[in-house]
């Protein structure tokens, strides 16, 4: 996908571009503590330039059909971005996550976004389970899977290095068979 695809209210997911990166970069800025407390990469973005190699890592992996790292807008404003971590085509599963400005939150627009990528990734590119990891503590992130249809898989144990800790995180399962169209938003 390289176009934008609307959401609804005005919301938009497209793959984010080396012109977006100081964008990225304030956005995180801005959030650091909201973001730092549960992704797994935001405390490493310091500077433009790892923002830069953050968005061509995932421009590459796009490019080789490994994943994507779609931007979030609210109209004309960066909201978030919803990650493709990786994209197992042995398998046929991957992995997604996402990631908000806290003014951001609260309008469904995680949920939107991600519904998206789902459907992308069960519908264009024939997978057959996706993955979401939340922090245990991490409602409302889990409240996201939990929205879309996910299963609670069970607890990994100490499974990411979250800024300053090992976190334990759920594992939440959706397999193909499962997805149901009208489990995503209405607009999409
Ligand atoms: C995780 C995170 C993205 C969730 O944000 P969020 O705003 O709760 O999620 P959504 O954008 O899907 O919004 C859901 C809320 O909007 C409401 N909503 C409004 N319109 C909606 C719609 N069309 N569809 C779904 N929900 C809608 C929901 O009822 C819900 O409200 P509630 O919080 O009062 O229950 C955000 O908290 C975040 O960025 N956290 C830091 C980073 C992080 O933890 N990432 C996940 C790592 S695993």
């Amino acid at each position: 996908m390289t176009d934008s695809l609307q959401l609804g209210d005005g919301a938009s997911v497209r793959p984010l571009e080396a012109g977006d990166a100081p964008g990225v970069l304030e956005l995180i800025e801005q959030n650091r503590a909201h973001l730092d407390k549960w992704l797994r990469w935001s405390a490493r973005v310091r500077a433009l330039s790892d923002v830069t190699a953050l968005i061509a890592r995932f421009e590459a992996k796009q490019a080789a059909g490994d994943g994507f790292h779609w931007g979030i807008w609210q109209q004309e404003r960066l909201a978030g971005g919803v990650i493709c971590h990786y994209i197992n085509r042995g398998d046929l599963n991957a992995e997604l996550g996402y990631w908000l400005a806290a003014d951001q939150t609260g309008r469904g627009l995680a949920t939107r976004a991600t519904a998206c990528a789902v459907e992308h990734l069960l519908r264009q590119e024939q997978l057959h389970r996706i993955e979401m990891i939340c922090g245990v503590a991490n409602t409302r992130s889990r409240a996201v899977a939990e929205r879309l249809g996910f299963t609670n898989e069970g607890v990994r144990r100490e499974s990411y290095w979250i800024t300053d800790r090992f976190a334990d995180h759920v594992v939440y399962g959706l397999l193909a068979r499962e997805w149901r169209r009208d489990q995503a938003p209405a607009e999409l």
